[in-house]
């Protein structure tokens, strides 16, 4: 069966971010050069009170808060902390971006939370991928196509249906360090492309695929 998941209407997202805040900035960019338009950032919350993204949070005038997973005694004691920060800034979806921590996903909320994971699920994910590990390994098998995929989050680790994904070629003088800086420039592509159509109402979940209707 279809489930058509998303009627065409804003997303109000909430940002769950723990390092950098790349991801985010770019997304804020994105929005402030006039794209994104069906799409607002009105919340970040970090899992890391020392995380440099906190700064862009600022910048836009997101409601920032930090949520420290040892604050909690379990992880849905975690999520629903989450949560209740999301409700009470009425976001309707979830933008994981460098998020490290688990975020149960509650029945209400599937395919309303996204992430963006550097290789091409299902190579190089699940429990232990993270960082510099995913280009390594992806160097040391030797594959010559490496790239990023956005996808719904699930309760499994990198599990859910794939809304987009996008390439690059791995060089044989490649490190960790060059293929996730040629990686992360396809991501920066990739995440507002997946939000874009989201928020035009373009995707639909089918079980795990989803299908990328024509804006027609
Ligand atoms: C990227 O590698 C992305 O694929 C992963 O987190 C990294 C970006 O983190 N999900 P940040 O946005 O710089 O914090």
């Amino acid at each position: 069966m279809s489930i058509d998941n998303h009627a065409s209407n804003q997303l109000r997202c909430a940002v769950l971010i723990s390092g950098t805040g790349r991801t985010l900035k770019n997304l804020l960019d994105y929005k402030s050069s006039g794209r994104l338009n069906n799409v607002c950032f009105p919340l970040v919350i970090s899992s890391s009170s020392t995380a440099a993204g906190l700064q862009y949070a600022q910048l836009c005038n997101a409601d920032a808060h930090v949520v420290e997973r040892k604050g909690y005694e379990s992880d849905e004691a975690f999520s629903d902390a989450i949560y209740k920060l999301i409700e009470q800034s009425q976001c309707n979806f979830i933008v994981m971006a460098g998020f490290m921590r688990k975020l149960i996903i509650r029945p209400e909320w599937e395919n309303r939370v996204t992430n963006i994971h550097p290789s091409l699920i299902p190579s190089f994910c699940g429990h232990g991928f993270y960082g510099k590990k995913v280009h390594q390994a992806a160097i040391n098998y030797g594959v010559k196509v490496s790239g990023c995929t956005v996808h719904f989050v699930t309760n499994q680790v990198d599990d859910g249906p794939i809304i987009l994904q996008k390439t690059v070629p791995v060089y044989s003088d490649d490190d960790a360090d060059t293929l996730a800086a040629r990686v992360l420039e396809m991501e920066f592509q990739a995440l507002p492309e997946a939000l874009e159509l989201i928020s035009a109402g373009r995707v639909t979940v089918d079980g795990r695929k989803t299908i990328i209707n024509s804006g027609n």
